[in-house]
Protein backbone atom coordinates (compact mmCIF):
# COMPACT_ATOMS: atom_id res chain seq x y z
CA UNK A 1 0.00 0.00 0.00
CA UNK A 2 1.11 3.28 -0.69
CA UNK A 3 2.51 5.92 1.92
CA UNK A 4 3.02 9.31 2.46
CA UNK A 5 6.02 10.75 3.38
CA UNK A 6 6.09 14.38 4.87
CA UNK A 7 8.85 16.12 6.55
CA UNK A 8 7.62 19.27 8.78
CA UNK A 9 8.63 22.94 9.04
CA UNK A 10 8.03 24.55 6.08
CA UNK A 11 5.58 27.45 6.10
CA UNK A 12 2.52 27.05 3.01
CA UNK A 13 2.52 30.67 0.61
CA UNK A 14 1.01 30.31 -2.64
CA UNK A 15 -2.04 28.99 -4.02
CA UNK A 16 -4.17 25.88 -3.77
CA UNK A 17 -7.10 25.75 -6.11
CA UNK A 18 -10.49 24.00 -4.48
CA UNK A 19 -11.92 20.87 -6.38
CA UNK A 20 -15.73 20.45 -6.54
CA UNK A 21 -17.18 18.69 -3.14
CA UNK A 22 -17.19 15.03 -2.71
CA UNK A 23 -20.24 15.08 -0.73
CA UNK A 24 -22.01 17.11 -3.68
CA UNK A 25 -20.81 14.99 -6.65
CA UNK A 26 -22.00 11.35 -4.87
CA UNK A 27 -25.91 12.81 -4.55
CA UNK A 28 -25.89 13.99 -7.74
CA UNK A 29 -24.43 11.51 -9.62
CA UNK A 30 -27.31 9.30 -7.99
CA UNK A 31 -30.08 11.68 -8.82
CA UNK A 32 -28.98 11.09 -12.77
CA UNK A 33 -31.14 7.56 -12.29
CA UNK A 34 -34.12 9.74 -11.82
CA UNK A 35 -34.68 10.52 -15.56
CA UNK A 36 -33.29 8.37 -19.10
CA UNK A 37 -32.08 11.45 -20.46
CA UNK A 38 -28.43 12.48 -20.15
CA UNK A 39 -27.49 14.13 -16.83
CA UNK A 40 -23.67 16.35 -17.32
CA UNK A 41 -22.18 16.79 -14.14
CA UNK A 42 -19.26 19.51 -14.45
CA UNK A 43 -16.44 19.95 -11.85
CA UNK A 44 -16.60 16.35 -10.71
CA UNK A 45 -13.70 15.82 -8.54
CA UNK A 46 -11.62 12.78 -9.28
CA UNK A 47 -11.31 10.58 -5.93
CA UNK A 48 -11.72 7.30 -5.37
CA UNK A 49 -14.98 7.22 -3.73
CA UNK A 50 -16.21 9.08 -7.26
CA UNK A 51 -14.68 6.20 -9.31
CA UNK A 52 -15.79 3.32 -7.49
CA UNK A 53 -19.56 5.22 -7.50
CA UNK A 54 -19.36 4.48 -10.89
CA UNK A 55 -18.40 1.46 -10.97
CA UNK A 56 -21.60 0.54 -8.81
CA UNK A 57 -23.95 2.91 -11.21
CA UNK A 58 -22.78 0.66 -14.11
CA UNK A 59 -23.61 -2.51 -12.12
CA UNK A 60 -27.32 -1.20 -12.11
CA UNK A 61 -26.77 -0.21 -16.35
CA UNK A 62 -25.67 3.15 -15.86
CA UNK A 63 -23.44 4.44 -19.01
CA UNK A 64 -20.89 6.87 -18.39
CA UNK A 65 -18.51 8.90 -20.78
CA UNK A 66 -15.83 10.96 -18.83
CA UNK A 67 -14.67 13.70 -20.42
CA UNK A 68 -10.71 14.96 -19.95
CA UNK A 69 -9.20 18.50 -19.81
CA UNK A 70 -10.66 21.00 -22.59
CA UNK A 71 -8.28 23.04 -24.25
CA UNK A 72 -7.29 25.29 -21.54
CA UNK A 73 -8.46 23.85 -18.93
CA UNK A 74 -5.72 23.58 -15.43
CA UNK A 75 -5.15 20.01 -14.30
CA UNK A 76 -6.80 21.23 -11.23
CA UNK A 77 -10.06 21.73 -13.51
CA UNK A 78 -12.78 18.85 -12.00
CA UNK A 79 -13.62 16.55 -15.20
CA UNK A 80 -17.10 16.28 -16.89
CA UNK A 81 -18.97 12.92 -16.57
CA UNK A 82 -22.30 12.35 -18.48
CA UNK A 83 -24.71 9.63 -16.98
CA UNK A 84 -26.74 8.11 -19.08
CA UNK A 85 -29.84 5.73 -16.84
CA UNK A 86 -31.64 4.73 -20.10
CA UNK A 87 -31.60 1.42 -19.84
CA UNK A 88 -30.71 0.67 -15.87
CA UNK A 89 -31.32 -2.65 -14.20
CA UNK A 90 -31.66 -3.07 -11.04
CA UNK A 91 -30.10 -6.05 -9.88
CA UNK A 92 -28.53 -6.03 -5.97
CA UNK A 93 -25.44 -4.03 -5.56
CA UNK A 94 -22.86 -6.33 -4.16
CA UNK A 95 -22.05 -5.80 -0.50
CA UNK A 96 -18.37 -5.68 -1.14
CA UNK A 97 -18.66 -2.46 -2.94
CA UNK A 98 -21.81 -0.76 -0.96
CA UNK A 99 -19.77 -1.38 2.25
CA UNK A 100 -16.75 0.28 0.72
CA UNK A 101 -19.29 3.80 -0.66
CA UNK A 102 -21.99 4.01 1.95
CA UNK A 103 -23.03 6.85 0.06
CA UNK A 104 -24.19 4.05 -2.56
CA UNK A 105 -27.28 2.96 -0.68
CA UNK A 106 -29.06 6.26 -1.55
CA UNK A 107 -29.64 4.62 -5.16
CA UNK A 108 -32.36 3.00 -3.36
CA UNK A 109 -34.47 6.36 -3.78
CA UNK A 110 -34.50 6.56 -7.38
CA UNK A 111 -34.88 2.93 -8.15
CA UNK A 112 -38.20 2.70 -6.03
CA UNK A 113 -39.14 6.26 -6.99
CA UNK A 114 -38.37 5.56 -10.99
CA UNK A 115 -39.35 1.97 -11.31
CA UNK A 116 -40.80 1.19 -8.16
CA UNK A 117 -38.86 -1.34 -6.69
CA UNK A 118 -35.47 -1.56 -5.38
CA UNK A 119 -33.15 -4.43 -4.06
CA UNK A 120 -30.03 -2.93 -2.33
CA UNK A 121 -27.40 -4.20 0.06
CA UNK A 122 -27.10 -2.62 3.57
CA UNK A 123 -23.76 -0.94 3.84
CA UNK A 124 -22.96 -1.69 7.16
CA UNK A 125 -20.82 0.00 9.56
CA UNK A 126 -17.92 1.77 9.38
CA UNK A 127 -14.76 3.24 11.35
CA UNK A 128 -16.61 5.73 13.02
CA UNK A 129 -20.07 4.74 13.72
CA UNK A 130 -22.65 1.78 13.67
CA UNK A 131 -24.51 4.24 10.21
CA UNK A 132 -27.62 2.91 10.50
CA UNK A 133 -29.72 3.78 7.73
CA UNK A 134 -34.10 3.42 9.98
CA UNK A 135 -34.44 6.93 8.72
CA UNK A 136 -33.66 6.76 5.07
CA UNK A 137 -36.12 3.55 5.33
CA UNK A 138 -38.62 5.44 7.22
CA UNK A 139 -38.80 8.22 5.06
CA UNK A 140 -39.20 5.83 1.79
CA UNK A 141 -42.01 3.81 4.36
CA UNK A 142 -43.59 7.70 4.76
CA UNK A 143 -43.95 8.29 1.24
CA UNK A 144 -45.44 4.40 0.13
CA UNK A 145 -42.45 2.07 -0.22
CA UNK A 146 -42.66 -0.98 1.75
CA UNK A 147 -39.39 -2.14 2.92
CA UNK A 148 -38.23 -5.73 3.56
CA UNK A 149 -34.95 -7.17 4.74
CA UNK A 150 -33.99 -10.48 2.78
CA UNK A 151 -30.17 -11.97 3.35
CA UNK A 152 -28.38 -8.48 4.06
CA UNK A 153 -30.45 -6.79 0.97
CA UNK A 154 -32.84 -3.91 1.56
CA UNK A 155 -35.76 -5.06 -0.93
CA UNK A 156 -37.79 -1.44 -1.61
CA UNK A 157 -41.16 -2.07 -3.41
CA UNK A 158 -43.91 0.86 -4.53
CA UNK A 159 -45.74 -1.06 -7.09
CA UNK A 160 -48.80 1.70 -7.69
CA UNK A 161 -46.00 4.55 -7.14
CA UNK A 162 -45.13 6.97 -4.22
CA UNK A 163 -46.96 9.65 -2.70
CA UNK A 164 -46.37 12.91 -1.49
CA UNK A 165 -46.34 12.92 2.65
CA UNK A 166 -45.21 15.02 5.79
CA UNK A 167 -41.77 13.55 6.81
CA UNK A 168 -40.39 14.55 10.02
CA UNK A 169 -36.65 13.24 11.17
CA UNK A 170 -36.39 12.94 14.47
CA UNK A 171 -32.94 14.06 14.35
CA UNK A 172 -30.70 16.08 11.05
CA UNK A 173 -29.77 13.71 8.44
CA UNK A 174 -27.63 14.46 5.46
CA UNK A 175 -28.54 10.85 4.03
CA UNK A 176 -32.06 10.55 4.79
CA UNK A 177 -32.32 14.00 3.54
CA UNK A 178 -31.27 13.46 0.10
CA UNK A 179 -32.97 10.08 -0.17
CA UNK A 180 -36.55 12.04 1.11
CA UNK A 181 -35.76 14.87 -1.47
CA UNK A 182 -34.50 12.50 -4.14
CA UNK A 183 -37.81 10.33 -4.14
CA UNK A 184 -40.31 13.07 -3.14
CA UNK A 185 -39.46 14.48 -6.52
CA UNK A 186 -41.54 11.73 -8.40
CA UNK A 187 -44.15 10.84 -5.60
CA UNK A 188 -47.81 11.65 -6.66
CA UNK A 189 -48.77 15.62 -4.42
CA UNK A 190 -46.69 16.83 -2.03
CA UNK A 191 -44.32 16.05 0.02
CA UNK A 192 -43.21 18.03 3.35
CA UNK A 193 -39.62 17.33 5.24
CA UNK A 194 -39.28 19.02 8.36
CA UNK A 195 -35.91 19.01 10.49
CA UNK A 196 -34.05 18.49 7.13
CA UNK A 197 -30.77 18.42 6.71
CA UNK A 198 -29.38 22.36 5.75
CA UNK A 199 -25.96 21.30 4.67
CA UNK A 200 -25.11 23.30 1.34
CA UNK A 201 -24.69 19.75 -0.54
CA UNK A 202 -28.56 19.56 -0.12
CA UNK A 203 -28.81 22.76 -1.81
CA UNK A 204 -26.52 21.96 -5.01
CA UNK A 205 -28.42 18.59 -5.21
CA UNK A 206 -31.99 20.39 -4.89
CA UNK A 207 -30.29 23.25 -7.66
CA UNK A 208 -29.90 20.37 -9.89
CA UNK A 209 -33.24 18.81 -9.10
CA UNK A 210 -35.40 21.75 -10.03
CA UNK A 211 -32.58 22.10 -13.15
CA UNK A 212 -34.25 18.36 -13.90
CA UNK A 213 -37.94 20.09 -13.74
CA UNK A 214 -38.74 18.91 -10.29
CA UNK A 215 -40.09 21.45 -8.21
CA UNK A 216 -38.08 21.74 -4.59
CA UNK A 217 -38.22 24.66 -2.15
CA UNK A 218 -37.01 25.30 0.85
CA UNK A 219 -33.68 23.60 0.33
CA UNK A 220 -31.10 24.74 2.93
CA UNK A 221 -33.58 25.30 5.33
CA UNK A 222 -35.13 23.28 8.04
CA UNK A 223 -38.44 22.50 6.18
CA UNK A 224 -38.10 21.62 2.41
CA UNK A 225 -41.23 21.20 -0.02
CA UNK A 226 -41.90 18.98 -3.20
CA UNK A 227 -44.97 18.85 -5.36
CA UNK A 228 -44.07 15.56 -7.30
CA UNK A 229 -44.22 15.93 -11.42
CA UNK A 230 -44.30 12.36 -13.83
CA UNK A 231 -41.15 12.20 -14.79
CA UNK A 232 -37.68 14.14 -14.82
CA UNK A 233 -35.24 15.35 -17.69
CA UNK A 234 -32.01 15.45 -18.56
CA UNK A 235 -29.44 18.96 -17.52
CA UNK A 236 -26.31 20.38 -16.92
CA UNK A 237 -25.12 21.32 -13.54
CA UNK A 238 -21.51 21.94 -11.98
CA UNK A 239 -20.66 20.40 -9.03
CA UNK A 240 -20.33 23.44 -6.20
CA UNK A 241 -17.13 23.45 -4.42
CA UNK A 242 -15.47 21.39 -1.27
CA UNK A 243 -16.19 23.56 1.76
CA UNK A 244 -14.48 20.38 3.73
CA UNK A 245 -11.29 20.69 1.63
CA UNK A 246 -11.36 24.21 1.80
CA UNK A 247 -11.47 24.10 5.69
CA UNK A 248 -8.90 21.74 5.79
CA UNK A 249 -6.25 23.84 4.01
CA UNK A 250 -7.28 26.57 6.01
CA UNK A 251 -6.39 24.36 9.21
CA UNK A 252 -3.27 23.82 7.53
CA UNK A 253 -2.00 27.05 6.98
CA UNK A 254 -3.16 27.77 10.14
CA UNK A 255 -0.83 24.67 11.24
CA UNK A 256 2.15 25.47 9.78
CA UNK A 257 1.89 29.70 8.86
CA UNK A 258 2.01 30.89 5.68
CA UNK A 259 -0.09 33.20 3.08
CA UNK A 260 -2.28 30.99 0.91
CA UNK A 261 -5.21 32.02 -1.28
CA UNK A 262 -7.59 28.90 -1.45
CA UNK A 263 -9.00 29.20 -5.02
CA UNK A 264 -12.96 28.99 -5.31
CA UNK A 265 -13.59 28.72 -1.40
CA UNK A 266 -17.25 30.01 -0.46
CA UNK A 267 -17.33 31.53 2.85
CA UNK A 268 -20.93 30.58 3.05
CA UNK A 269 -20.22 27.22 3.08
CA UNK A 270 -17.96 27.36 6.37
CA UNK A 271 -18.58 30.37 8.23
CA UNK A 272 -18.43 28.67 11.55
CA UNK A 273 -15.03 26.98 10.80
CA UNK A 274 -13.83 30.37 9.86
CA UNK A 275 -15.34 32.24 13.27
CA UNK A 276 -13.60 29.59 15.10
CA UNK A 277 -10.16 30.09 13.22
CA UNK A 278 -9.99 33.65 13.49
CA UNK A 279 -10.50 33.44 17.48
CA UNK A 280 -7.35 31.00 17.41
CA UNK A 281 -5.11 33.69 15.42
CA UNK A 282 -5.80 32.83 11.95
CA UNK A 283 -6.70 35.65 9.43
CA UNK A 284 -9.34 34.81 7.06
CA UNK A 285 -10.38 36.55 4.70
CA UNK A 286 -12.86 36.59 1.54
CA UNK A 287 -11.49 37.51 -1.87
CA UNK A 288 -13.23 37.58 -5.42
CA UNK A 289 -10.96 34.22 -5.88
CA UNK A 290 -11.53 32.45 -2.82
CA UNK A 291 -10.49 32.66 0.85
CA UNK A 292 -6.93 33.68 1.80
CA UNK A 293 -5.81 32.45 4.92
CA UNK A 294 -3.07 33.79 6.78
CA UNK A 295 -0.72 33.00 9.59
CA UNK A 296 2.12 34.80 11.25
CA UNK A 297 4.26 33.45 14.03
CA UNK A 298 2.01 34.10 16.79
CA UNK A 299 1.37 31.01 19.09
CA UNK A 300 -1.95 29.55 18.03
CA UNK A 301 -4.96 30.10 20.82
CA UNK A 302 -6.75 27.23 22.27
CA UNK A 303 -10.38 27.65 21.33
CA UNK A 304 -13.50 24.96 22.37
CA UNK A 305 -16.02 23.65 19.79
CA UNK A 306 -18.85 21.43 19.73
CA UNK A 307 -19.57 19.82 16.01
CA UNK A 308 -23.11 20.47 14.89
CA UNK A 309 -25.28 19.88 11.89
CA UNK A 310 -24.48 22.76 9.62
CA UNK A 311 -24.36 25.91 10.30
CA UNK A 312 -22.53 24.60 13.09
CA UNK A 313 -18.86 23.16 13.17
CA UNK A 314 -18.57 20.45 10.76
CA UNK A 315 -17.74 16.82 12.11
CA UNK A 316 -15.69 16.55 8.93
CA UNK A 317 -13.40 19.01 9.76
CA UNK A 318 -13.32 17.97 13.77
CA UNK A 319 -10.24 15.79 13.19
CA UNK A 320 -8.37 18.63 11.62
CA UNK A 321 -8.79 20.98 14.05
CA UNK A 322 -8.14 18.48 16.62
CA UNK A 323 -4.84 18.38 15.06
CA UNK A 324 -4.20 22.14 15.09
CA UNK A 325 -4.98 22.11 18.57
CA UNK A 326 -2.29 19.99 19.91
CA UNK A 327 0.27 22.87 19.64
CA UNK A 328 -2.29 25.57 20.69
CA UNK A 329 -1.43 27.42 23.70
CA UNK A 330 -3.67 26.23 26.60
CA UNK A 331 -6.59 23.33 27.00
CA UNK A 332 -9.06 22.81 23.98
CA UNK A 333 -11.96 20.64 24.52
CA UNK A 334 -13.60 19.25 21.08
CA UNK A 335 -16.92 17.70 21.55
CA UNK A 336 -18.19 15.27 19.08
CA UNK A 337 -21.71 15.25 18.44
CA UNK A 338 -23.07 13.70 15.15
CA UNK A 339 -20.62 10.51 14.90
CA UNK A 340 -20.02 8.11 17.98
CA UNK A 341 -16.62 6.98 17.36
CA UNK A 342 -15.10 9.68 15.35
CA UNK A 343 -11.68 10.52 17.75
CA UNK A 344 -9.65 7.19 16.20
CA UNK A 345 -7.27 10.04 15.46
CA UNK A 346 -6.44 10.79 19.02
CA UNK A 347 -4.15 7.75 19.32
CA UNK A 348 -2.33 8.66 16.44
CA UNK A 349 -1.67 12.33 17.21
CA UNK A 350 -0.70 11.34 20.29
CA UNK A 351 2.18 9.31 18.31
CA UNK A 352 3.33 12.52 17.40
CA UNK A 353 3.73 13.33 21.67
CA UNK A 354 0.37 15.72 21.04
CA UNK A 355 -1.38 15.48 24.62
CA UNK A 356 -4.76 14.38 24.22
CA UNK A 357 -7.45 12.95 26.85
CA UNK A 358 -10.67 11.35 25.85
CA UNK A 359 -13.45 12.12 28.44
CA UNK A 360 -17.19 10.89 27.09
CA UNK A 361 -18.22 12.88 23.71
CA UNK A 362 -15.35 14.79 24.58
CA UNK A 363 -11.40 15.56 23.85
CA UNK A 364 -9.43 17.71 25.75
CA UNK A 365 -6.37 18.77 23.95
CA UNK A 366 -3.32 20.69 25.65
CA UNK A 367 -1.19 22.41 23.31
CA UNK A 368 2.30 21.69 23.29
CA UNK A 369 5.54 23.44 21.67
CA UNK A 370 6.73 21.10 19.54
CA UNK A 371 5.53 17.90 17.80
CA UNK A 372 7.79 15.17 16.66
CA UNK A 373 7.18 13.14 13.27
CA UNK A 374 6.58 9.43 13.69
CA UNK A 375 5.09 6.53 11.50
CA UNK A 376 1.05 6.64 11.57
CA UNK A 377 -1.69 5.10 10.53
CA UNK A 378 -4.66 6.89 8.54
CA UNK A 379 -8.21 5.00 10.10
CA UNK A 380 -10.80 6.99 8.24
CA UNK A 381 -10.88 9.82 5.93
CA UNK A 382 -11.33 13.06 7.80
CA UNK A 383 -8.47 11.42 10.12
CA UNK A 384 -5.85 10.68 7.88
CA UNK A 385 -5.98 14.58 6.79
CA UNK A 386 -5.57 14.86 10.53
CA UNK A 387 -2.07 13.52 10.79
CA UNK A 388 -1.07 15.35 7.25
CA UNK A 389 -1.26 18.36 9.26
CA UNK A 390 0.06 17.40 12.02
CA UNK A 391 3.12 15.82 10.32
CA UNK A 392 3.38 19.44 8.23
CA UNK A 393 4.23 21.26 11.42
CA UNK A 394 6.27 18.19 13.16
CA UNK A 395 9.53 18.37 13.42
CA UNK A 396 11.56 15.75 11.54
CA UNK A 397 10.05 13.01 9.39
CA UNK A 398 6.33 11.60 9.51
CA UNK A 399 5.16 8.53 7.78
CA UNK A 400 1.81 8.17 6.88
CA UNK A 401 0.43 4.08 6.14
CA UNK A 402 -2.60 3.49 4.55
CA UNK A 403 -3.02 6.42 2.29
CA UNK A 404 -5.74 5.25 0.44
CA UNK A 405 -8.49 6.68 3.13
CA UNK A 406 -7.37 10.10 1.73
CA UNK A 407 -7.53 8.89 -1.72
CA UNK A 408 -11.46 8.86 -0.96
CA UNK A 409 -11.86 12.57 -0.65
CA UNK A 410 -8.64 14.21 -1.40
CA UNK A 411 -8.32 15.21 -4.62
CA UNK A 412 -4.49 15.61 -5.36
CA UNK A 413 -3.53 16.47 -1.57
CA UNK A 414 0.65 15.83 -2.42
CA UNK A 415 0.69 18.17 -5.60
CA UNK A 416 -1.33 20.88 -3.90
CA UNK A 417 1.03 21.26 -0.60
CA UNK A 418 3.92 21.06 -2.40
CA UNK A 419 2.77 24.15 -4.53
CA UNK A 420 2.87 25.83 -1.52
CA UNK A 421 6.31 24.40 -0.52
CA UNK A 422 5.54 21.68 1.72
CA UNK A 423 8.09 18.75 1.60
CA UNK A 424 5.86 15.93 0.88
CA UNK A 425 5.84 12.43 -1.19
CA UNK A 426 4.28 9.56 -1.72
CA UNK A 427 5.94 6.71 -1.66
CA UNK A 428 4.75 3.90 -3.93
CA UNK A 429 3.63 0.48 -2.54
CA UNK A 430 6.44 -1.92 -4.48
C1 LIG B 1 -22.91 12.66 5.41
O1 LIG B 1 -22.97 11.36 5.97
C2 LIG B 1 -21.51 12.81 4.90
N1 LIG B 1 -21.24 11.82 3.85
C3 LIG B 1 -20.52 12.62 6.05
O2 LIG B 1 -19.22 12.85 5.54
C4 LIG B 1 -20.82 13.68 7.10
O3 LIG B 1 -19.95 13.49 8.21
C5 LIG B 1 -22.28 13.52 7.58
O4 LIG B 1 -23.17 13.64 6.43
C6 LIG B 1 -22.67 14.60 8.59
O5 LIG B 1 -22.51 15.86 8.01
C7 LIG B 1 -21.66 12.07 2.59
O6 LIG B 1 -22.28 13.08 2.31
C8 LIG B 1 -21.30 11.05 1.55
P1 LIG B 1 -26.05 11.69 8.47
P2 LIG B 1 -24.41 10.74 6.37
O7 LIG B 1 -27.10 10.88 7.83
O8 LIG B 1 -25.41 11.30 5.44
C9 LIG B 1 -27.35 9.11 12.25
C10 LIG B 1 -17.03 12.27 4.97
O9 LIG B 1 -16.01 12.23 5.67
N2 LIG B 1 -28.31 8.44 11.35
O10 LIG B 1 -26.21 13.19 8.51
O11 LIG B 1 -24.28 9.29 6.49
C11 LIG B 1 -25.91 8.81 11.88
O12 LIG B 1 -25.50 7.59 12.45
C12 LIG B 1 -18.34 11.71 5.50
O13 LIG B 1 -17.10 12.81 3.83
C13 LIG B 1 -29.22 7.55 11.90
O14 LIG B 1 -29.24 7.33 13.11
O15 LIG B 1 -24.63 11.39 7.81
C14 LIG B 1 -25.17 9.99 12.47
O16 LIG B 1 -24.98 9.76 13.84
C15 LIG B 1 -18.15 11.05 6.86
N3 LIG B 1 -30.09 6.92 11.09
C16 LIG B 1 -26.16 11.15 12.28
O17 LIG B 1 -27.46 10.53 12.08
C17 LIG B 1 -30.12 7.15 9.73
O18 LIG B 1 -30.96 6.54 9.04
C18 LIG B 1 -25.86 12.01 11.07
O19 LIG B 1 -25.81 11.13 9.95
C19 LIG B 1 -29.18 8.06 9.17
C20 LIG B 1 -28.29 8.70 10.00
Amino acid sequence: MDRIRITGGAPLQGTIPISGAKNAALPLMIAAMLTGDTVELRNVPRLADVGLLLRILGNHGVDHTVTGKRPGQTAETGQTIRLDASSVIDTCAPYELVSRMRASFWVIAPLVARFGEACVSMPGGCAIGTRPVDLLLMALERLGVTIGIDGGNVLAKAPKGLRGAEITFPKVTVSGTHVALMAATLAEGQTVIDNAAREPEVVDLADCLNKMGARVTGAGTSRIVIEGVSRLHGTTHTVMPDRIETGTYAMAVAMTGGDVLLEGGRPEYLQSAIDVLRQVGVEIDPTNEGLRVRRDGARLRAVDITTDPFPGFPTDLQAQFMALMTRAQGTSRIRETIFENRFMHVQELARFGAQIRLDGDAAMVDGVEMLKGAPVMATDLRASVSLVIAGLAATGDTEIHRVYHLDRGFEALEAKLSRCGASIERLRAA
